[in-house]
């Protein structure tokens, strides 16, 4: 892999920071568009908020795909990056003026609409511009998601999107407003999720409103599904590229489209994850009376999704391929939940030694912080180190 081969080159950087191989990007791009292209309706919106690494989205907007944003920042940044302002769409429960105005004035694709005030909000917007607007709704399916609680969204009780049984009347309300294009619906019911049924449950969903829908004369013509397509953490080496073949074969089996309906797909995790790593030194090893602690110099500023999520990454031992120690792999934050993982198995460990934690390519460098006033990591593709 091509970190190992790389191991040399991070000596004289900084550390901590991440790593992105651009050969496992690229092909898990070319794994995407291989299942797309047998589809002229399928579109993927890749959702930046998992990596907006300028270089990462280089090679994804190389590769052709749209873009799907959640602020204004994120507009800034994909234009920056290249993207054209027409393949973007644009969510967010609390959208503030100035990125309406933003999204507006770019002629973004669609904006996802998620409750009556922001669609007033929108028109207002639009009509002092003498524009439209493009939108589509997101609506809340009920679809339970089997993933960690935090990062479902499809539930009723969950604060995204609009309910059920308010659908018809706020797209009457939007066919009536003079600066509102009406184009179809969104959904998105939550990430990392590797139960295929729950795809297939949102699918049916949707087949249940559009019939719904079509009852009453109103018909769709976007499809937004959202993302949520899980990837393989305990195994990142042996399986970097999500299983793409089925992901599209469940909406092409069960989702009933009509004519000229085009299906929009948000990836973020499945895109960048395991394209990334964290790279660290270890600044100390510790042996307690019942532990031994690895002290890296990479904390939850740098990667937060254990301390938040339980969540996993698998570490290898860069630099050394003795045989195995139990560690529990701590950061330097003077917090107790700065935790890489607990009673880990590495090769024996010592000062000064190089570690990756590995699928850290989504949601990783864009949700660092400078809590301590600790610095960003900063990150570097492969080819930025040939
Ligand atoms: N579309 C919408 C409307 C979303 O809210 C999200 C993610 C996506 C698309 C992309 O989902 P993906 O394909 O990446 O699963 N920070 C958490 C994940 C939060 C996901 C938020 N929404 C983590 O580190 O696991």
């Amino acid at each position: 892999m091509g970190i190992q081969m790389n191991v040399e080159r991070f000596a004289n950087i900084r550390t901590p920071f991440y790593y992105y191989d651009t050969d496992i990007l690229r092909q898990t791009l070319d794994a995407i568009c291989a299942e797309t292209k047998k589809h002229d309706n399928y579109f993927i919106h890749y959702a930046v908020k998992a990596n907006a690494n300028l270089k990462v989205l280089q090679v994804i907007n190389e590769a052709g795909l749209g873009i799907d944003c959640v602020s204004g920042g994120e507009i800034e940044q994909v234009l920056k990056a290249g993207f054209p302002a027409n393949k973007i769409v644009f969510a967010g429960v609390g959208k503030s003026d100035w990125e309406i105005e933003l999204g507006i004035d770019e002629n973004i694709f669609c904006f996802n609409v998620e409750s009556i005030p922001e669609l007033e909000v929108i028109n207002e917007i639009a009509a002092r511009k003498d524009k439209m607007a493009t939108v589509c709704f997101r609506i809340n399916p009920n679809v339970g998601a089997h993933t960690h609680a935090n990062i479902t969204t499809g539930l009723a009780e969950n604060k995204f999107g609009i309910a059920m049984e308010d659908m018809e009347k706020v797209i009457r309300l939007a066919q009536g407003m003079k600066n509102i294009q009406f184009k179809g619906l969104h959904f998105h019911i939550g990430s990392q999720i590797l139960e295929m049924d729950d795809f297939i449950a949102l699918a049916h969903r949707i087949n249940e409103l559009q019939d719904r829908l079509e009852k009453q004369g109103i018909q769709l013509e976007i499809i937004n599904v959202g993302g949520g397509l899980g990837v393989d953490y305990e195994h990142p080496q042996e399986n970097p590229i999500p299983n793409f073949k089925d992901y599209f074969a469940i909406y092409e089996k069960y989702l009933k489209l009509r004519p000229r309906q085009t299906v929009h797909f948000e990836l973020g995790r499945a895109i960048v994850a395991q394209c990334g790593a964290l790279i660290t030194k270890v600044n100390y090893v510790k042996e307690a009376s019942v532990k031994k602690f690895v002290i890296t110099d990479a904390g939850f500023t740098d990667l937060i999704r254990p301390a938040l999520y339980d969540a996993h990454h698998r570490i290898i031992n860069l630099s050394s391929s003795e045989p195995e120690e139990t560690y529990d792999v701590v950061g330097p934050i003077c917090e107790s939940s700065d935790v890489f993982e607990k009673d880990t198995r590495l090769p024996k460990t010592r000062r000064g030694d190089m570690l990756a934690l590995l699928s850290a390519g989504a949601y990783g460098e864009i949700m660092a912080s400078s809590y301590n006033c600790r610095k960003l990591p900063e990150g570097y593709t492969s080819e930025d180190l040939q």
